[in-house]
Order: structure tokens, then C-alpha cells, then sequence
């Protein structure tokens, strides 16, 4: 697959005015904190019974996963539902992609539909500025390559605020595959963006050079995470180590020296995970099922997330302020 990575050299959006969530970058630190209000608001819309609101009735959401996803396809597809938004699915396996489509062609295709969103996976960086470039509708990131992926960062700070009660201050250790990792990026931007501090921990092979001027701390042995509120464990990437290349000498020796196992949680510290976990690799079993893991409430902020996303984009002009919700 090649590697889109000019991204500068891309044609502009065809309507500048129209926004996108590509990257963290995109937003302030009042967006993040708007669309987690709202995300708030939504969470206690879902606790009725009628879990549905009509706010995008007649708007169209397009997913296109180029990628495998769980967690990410299936919590936009149900937020465009509960906001009463049409929505269609495509997957590369099974669609044209795999008779050599190519993204813009693809694009082009579904534009003919007058989608208002399309949520985009996909694993060369840049994918969504082409999608943003050939059609008219907004484009949310839900991840390219290794780059970023910005709805996951909102989540992972939601669920951080709920568990905690703030987020400025907050120390943040995020343990493990750096390298390869699209949620990595994302987060150490959000958090700088809300006033938390990140520590990244790895071994040297799998942190990238240079990561500091993102505004985390570098750190390569395990006993960094000890005064950390967050122990944010990344998924080992094996997909994106290119075959051949050893960035650890074995699976076994990495959980040894980093997994996080229940002795290397202290008291009062809670343990995240984007997901999927490699259970007995970079997250022991018995962390992953204690009470210290808010892996469950990740996936439910990744619902009223996701919502509060599709419905910033739709119903907020850039200028304006937000609506209140009508979510009594
Ligand atoms: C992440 C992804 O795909 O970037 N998963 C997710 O969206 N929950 C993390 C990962 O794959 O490790």
C-alpha cells in the first residue's frame, strides 16, 4: 500500500469553511472541552429508555474502514444511529478496493450519495485529506497509519475526567508501543491541549526519536509509571513492524521488563487500554479484569464520543457558540 504522506501537497478542502476532525491539532482546548460537554449531556440522554434522538434525521454518516475495527466502526455506526442519522458501512474486504479502487475513485463514488460525514480508516497517513479533498463532506479520522487518531484521544479524556474528576494535572503514563502507535500521537497532544502531563515508556526500539517535542517526558524504565495517575497501556503493533525488523528480542522478554502486571499498579492508580488487548503481552489478565481498569468505560465514552463528534460537526456553524442540547 503506498505511503500518502504529503500531505502539504494535497489539494485544499474544496470548502474551507467546512471542518473536519483529522487531527488533534484541528481543535482547541474549548472544542475538547465543548465536545466532552456535550458528551456528558448525550451520556444522560442514553440512560432513557427511548435511546434515540432526532437531532440528525435526514443527514447521512459513511463509514469507510480500510482497516480492522471493532470497537471504533461499531460505536460510530451506533452514535450516527442514535442521533437518527442514516448510516452505510464500507469495508475494503468485499468492496471494490480489493479489485484496486483507489481511495480518491472510492471517494468519488460514495460523494455521489451526498454523505455529510465520512468516518475514514485507513492505514497510509494522510488518506483523510483525500477523501476531505474530493468530496463535500466533513471528515473525521478514525485512523491513519500511524499518525493519528483524534476520536480516540477525545474518549480516552472523557473517560479520564469521569474517573477522575479532572483533567488538568493529571500525570499520564503511556506504556509501551510508541512507535507504531496512531493513539499514542493523538494523546500526548490532547493531554498537553487540557493541561495533563504525558510520560512516554518503552523500550528505546519503540520510541520514536524526537517524540519529546510533543510535550511528554521520555522514559525507558518500567518503575516511570509509579507516580503516574494513568497507566495508559498501548496494544504491541505486530501488523505495523515491518517483518524481518526485531524491535524487541522476543514477546516474552517485553512482558517481563514492561507489562503491566498487578504488582506494577499502585494503589489508587486506574490502567487504560485502547483496545484490542493482547492479554498476557503488554496487559496482564488479572490487571485487564481488575477494578483499576477502565477498559469497559472507554468503549462507552467511545458511544457518547462519537455522538457529541458527528453532532458538533452537523449543528454547530465554526463561528458559533454551541446549542444547548435538548436532551432533558
Ligand atoms: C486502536 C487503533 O486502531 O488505532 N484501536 C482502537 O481504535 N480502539 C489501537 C490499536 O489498534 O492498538
Amino acid at each position: 500500500m503506498p505511503d500518502i504522506r504529503l500531505v502539504e501537497e494535497l489539494q485544499p478542502p474544496r470548502d474551507p469553511g467546512r471542518r473536519h476532525l483529522i487531527a488533534v491539532s484541528d481543535l482547541t482546548r474549548a472544542d475538547v472541552e465543548r465536545l466532552l460537554d456535550t458528551a456528558r449531556a448525550l451520556a444522560r440522554s442514553l440512560e432513557r429508555e427511548v435511546k434515540k434522538l432526532p437531532t440528525l434525521r435526514g443527514r447521512t454518516v459513511v463509514h469507510l474502514f480500510y482497516e480492522p475495527s471493532t470497537r471504533t466502526l461499531s460505536s460510530f455506526d451506533l452514535a450516527a444511529k442514535r442521533l437518527s442519522a442514516d448510516t452505510m458501512a464500507l469495508r475494503s474486504a468485499g468492496s471494490s478496493v480489493d479489485k484496486g479502487e483507489s481511495l480518491k475513485d472510492t471517494a468519488l463514488t460514495l460523494a455521489a450519495y451526498d454523505p455529510d460525514v465520512i468516518v475514514i480508516r485507513h492505514p497510509s497517513i494522510g488518506a483523510p485529506h483525500i477523501v476531505a479533498a474530493a468530496t463535500d463532506a466533513h471528515v473525521v479520522n478514525a485512523g491513519d497509519g500511524k499518525h493519528q487518531h483524534p476520536t480516540q484521544a477525545l474518549l480516552d479524556l472523557y473517560t479520564m475526567r469521569e474517573a477522575l474528576g479532572r483533567l488538568d494535572g493529571l500525570h499520564v503514563a503511556i506504556v509501551g508501543d510508541v512507535l507504531h502507535s496512531r493513539v499514542a500521537r493523538s494523546l500526548i497532544e490532547a493531554l498537553q491541549l487540557v493541561g495533563a502531563r504525558s510520560t512516554v515508556v518503552g523500550p528505546p526500539t519503540l520510541i520514536p526519536r524526537g517524540i519529546g517535542a510533543m510535550g511528554c517526558e521520555v522514559a525507558t524504565g518500567i518503575e516511570a509509571i509509579a507516580g503516574a495517575d494513568v497507566v495508559y497501556v498501548l496494544r504491541m503493533q505486530r501488523e505495523r513492524m515491518e517483518a524481518g525488523a526485531a524491535f524487541v528480542p522476543s514477546l516474552r522478554e517485553y512482558t517481563a521488563l514492561y507489562g503491566i502486571t498487578p504488582e506494577r499498579v499502585g494503589a489508587g492508580q486506574v490502567v487504560m487500554h485502547p483496545g484490542p488487548m493482547n492479554r498476557g503481552v503488554e496487559i496482564d489478565p488479572r490487571v485487564a479484569d481488575s477494578e483499576a481498569a477502565l477498559v469497559a468505560d472507554q468503549v462507552r465514552s467511545g458511544l457518547v464520543v462519537r455522538m457529541a463528534v458527528l453532532y458538533d460537526l452537523l449543528t454547530t456553524s465554526p463561528v458559533a457558540v454551541a446549542q444547548p442540547l435538548e436532551v432533558a
